[in-house]
């Protein structure tokens, strides 16, 4: 049987004999540690980690609406998100890509933490703004971000995710975010290459999947994908989106480690429109969407 993962920092303890933390504190013997390979968090001091999240449950009471996080962009995703994720599997100088970039929350938030950023995003319009948030807020630790104005469904978008990495100084990257349209619930625009535009979800799962495929291209092994998503309603039918593309993953290189579910309380999309929604429900036998997915998958 696998041990789990906090004894290998304790290999001396005996594994029947541990009742709570308590006996990890007491365990004496000095030996050694594997020096920590995907984040710069301090497990010697793991008591000290209250802001970093260990719970498969996200509920997130306000957005965090601090320097560029304006949230004005309709479909985009709080900061604490990509936050949690940059510090939990990246280190400083690492490189983040996010091949959705929408208005850069990722590229914000790896450039305050140090991380270097690359975003694709397929609309000029959408990603020179997304530029003007994040160069608008202090480079303090002097990251290389790239904005990119690409179809991440297209092959070429694996050639500028190597020019702009070789610009950084680096052969791979570290993180790969995925937010996607969630198909065709927020239509970002009438572009043909929009994922909100493909004609099915079938067409969507596998335009995906080649995003997947073009964006991971350059991941290094062992680091990880991790895809946002919500589900949706077509035809009095829930269309599980999120498991769809965990599939897309799945049937790549990459290993599940966790799906986090994160509460959608605030969602802009319904407020007006809750009680209509809830006789909807009522009506239509299903319950109202309350939650989306984080799927954080490993590259094997
Ligand atoms: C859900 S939003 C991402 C929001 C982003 N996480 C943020 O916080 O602002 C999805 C974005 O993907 C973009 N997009 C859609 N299809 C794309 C494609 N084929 N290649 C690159 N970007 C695409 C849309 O224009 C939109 O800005």
């Amino acid at each position: 049987m696998n041990k789990p993962a906090v004894l290998h920092l304790f290999p001396q303890v005996d594994i029947t004999k541990i009742k709570s933390t308590k006996d990890l504190e007491c365990s004496s013997k000095p030996h050694k540690r594997k020096p920590n390979q995907i984040n710069d968090l301090d497990l010697e001091n793991w008591k000290s980690l209250d802001h970093i999240w260990t719970d498969s449950l996200w509920l997130i009471p306000q957005r965090d609406n601090s320097g560029s996080h304006t949230g004005e962009y309709h479909g985009n995703f709080v900061p604490q998100i990509p936050r949690q994720i940059i510090q939990r599997y990246t280190k400083k100088g690492d490189v983040v890509v996010d091949g959705f970039l929408g208005s850069g929350t990722t590229l914000i938030e790896s450039q305050r933490l140090g991380r270097h950023g690359i975003g694709i995003e397929l609309l000029p319009g959408v990603a020179e703004r997304a530029k003007q948030l994040i160069y608008g807020e202090c480079n303090e630790h002097n990251v290389y971000n790239e904005i990119i104005v690409a179809n991440s469904a297209d092959v070429g978008a694996k050639g500028k995710i190597h020019n702009a990495l070789k610009k950084a100084g680096k052969e791979n990257s570290n993180l790969v975010i995925l937010h996607p349209p969630y198909h065709d619930i927020i239509r970002f625009s009438d572009n043909p290459n929009d994922l909100s535009n493909t004609c099915s979800v079938e067409d969507f799962c596998n335009s995906f999947g080649t995003v997947i495929d073009n964006t991971t291209f350059h991941l290094q092994k062992d680091k990880y994908l991790v895809i946002v998503i919500g589900d949706k309603y077509s035809n009095s039918e829930w269309i599980p989106l999120g498991f769809y593309v965990m599939q897309e993953a799945l049937k790549r290189d990459f290993k599940l480690k966790s799906i986090v579910v994160k509460d959608m309380q605030g969602n802009r999309a319904k407020q007006n429109q809750q009680q209509l929604w809830r006789y909807r429900a009522l009506n239509g036998g299903f319950y109202i969407f309350k939650h989306e997915y984080i799927f954080i998958l490993k590259k094997q």
